[in-house]
């Protein structure tokens, strides 16, 4: 069994996220390093007292220089054994991937990491493990490309394989709208994939996976779909579902399922699906090997106790090398909405049901979590406050800058 007084935790956060995590580490006793963007440097508010040592690196707007990473990091284990090699952001987890193999430090590899980052990679993955995925192809070979629009009919998703956020991700109802659009792509075509869109609500599985096993999981419905909220402007909800219904259940089952086709062997993940309008289908929409974003992680907190984020650091310092149990969650029900706002510092104070338990500080947005021991209440709740937020807040949402992760 590894000593975790003598574990050294390398966190890559290209963006500032996953606080709750290094407090973990530390409260575990683990060393955390944490590398992170220098432009973050002045604005990120990261907890020093958590952290053994910083670094910053050098980033083009955002993004780190693989070689030059690979030379900061493997400096760094000159005079440092590290032993993990955690990606607090989405988009530090192909890097990380990268990282572990050159150091052979254990965790997922880059081949396994392109399943839970590239959405062509997923889509791919899960079908062929028997899950149901939205038909799609690759905007590789326009033959196939052609072949694919003549026989799944519209309308279509084409969709960037790697971004996050519904950024980049267009609606195209005609044929005739495909292939300007394409052109105009040009080299970045083959990043590209294109799917049937398929009507229906939009779910998420939250969970926490040890040694290939889901300890934990948790179903929530988003409201208007992140796709209508990110073009159209609106405000975001989701809401914890009745933990007895059949759909959470049906929901639970293929999470596990994507886990086990996908092969995550241990950490956390942010699932999606796409119930279908027309027959009630599940389609694997696409995954994750981290937290959630916008302030899932609170809301799963919310209804059950569990920070992810803790949880997770949890998981990664046991490394399957000692036992890892969760504690038994709460079971209560919880609600999230945010809103782009059109004051600065919106005034949320007449929203002050006894339920709402975390309130938004982020300028010109509004965001509120209501928690109950009751479904039907949050239910309540979530649709009321959803329709003053509209009134008291909602400003216009400029595309690809909404609130939905
Ligand atoms: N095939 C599809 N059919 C219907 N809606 C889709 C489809 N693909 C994406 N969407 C919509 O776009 C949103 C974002 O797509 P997703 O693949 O989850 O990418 P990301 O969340 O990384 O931007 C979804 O939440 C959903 O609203
Ligand atoms: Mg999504």
């Amino acid at each position: 069994m590894e000593d975790v007084k003598q574990l050294t935790i390398l966190c890559l956060a290209s963006y500032e996220k996953g606080h709750e995590f290094l407090r973990q580490c530390r409260r575990q006793g683990a060393r955390v390093v944490l590398l992170t963007s220098q432009s973050l440097k002045d604005k990120a508010q990261w907890p020093v007292e958590s952290i053994d040592e910083i670094f910053y690196m050098a980033d083009d707007n955002g993004k780190w220089d693989r070689e030059q990473l690979l030379n900061a990091v493997s400096y760094l284990a000159r005079s440092r054994e590290i032993n993990r090699i955690v990606p607090l952001d989405d988009f530090d987890v192909e890097v990380a991937a990268y990282l572990r193999e050159h150091l052979r430090v254990p965790g997922m590899g880059e081949t396994r990491a392109h399943y839970f980052r590239d959405k062509l990679a997923m889509r791919m993955q899960a079908r062929e493990g028997g899950l149901a995925v939205p038909d799609f192809v690759h905007v590789l070979n326009h033959g196939r490309v052609n072949r694919f629009i003549d026989r799944v009919p519209g309308p279509w998703v084409l969709k960037p394989r790697s971004m996050a956020g519904a950024i980049g991700i267009r609606k195209v109802h005609s044929k005739d709208e495909i292939w300007p659009i394409v052109d105009e792509l040009g080299d970045m075509q083959s990043h590209y994939l294109l799917e049937r869109f398929v009507p229906g609500d939009i779910f998420h599985v939250d969970s926490i996976i040890y040694e290939r096993e889901v300890l934990f999981a948790i179903a929530s419905g988003y409201g208007r779909p992140p796709m209508e909220v990110s073009h159209e402007g609106g405000i975001f909800t989701t809401r914890i579902l009745d933990r007895q219904s059949e759909l959470t259940r049906r929901l639970v089952d293929t999470n596990s399922a994507v886990m086990s086709a996908l092969g995550m062997l241990r950490g956390v993940s942010h699932t999606e699906f796409i119930v279908s309008h027309a027959d009630a289908t599940i389609y694997f929409l696409e995954t994750s090997a981290r937290v959630g974003g916008a302030h899932i992680a609170d809301l799963v907190e919310a209804a059950s106790g569990l920070n992810l984020w803790a949880e997770w650091a949890k998981v990664e310092i046991a490394g399957g090398k000692s036992t890892y149990a969760v504690a038994p969650p709460r079971e209560d029900y919880a609600g999230l909405l945010v809103s782009l706002a059109k004051q600065e510092h919106p005034d949320t104070s007449s929203y002050n049901d006894p339920e709402v338990v975390w309130r938004m500080d982020k300028r010109h947005h509004a965001g509120l979590i209501v928690r109950s021991p009751s479904h039907a209440r949050v239910q309540e709740l979530i649709a009321s406050y959803t329709g003053r937020f509209a009134s008291d807040f909602m400003a216009y949402v400029p595309p690809r800058s909404a609130p939905t992760e």
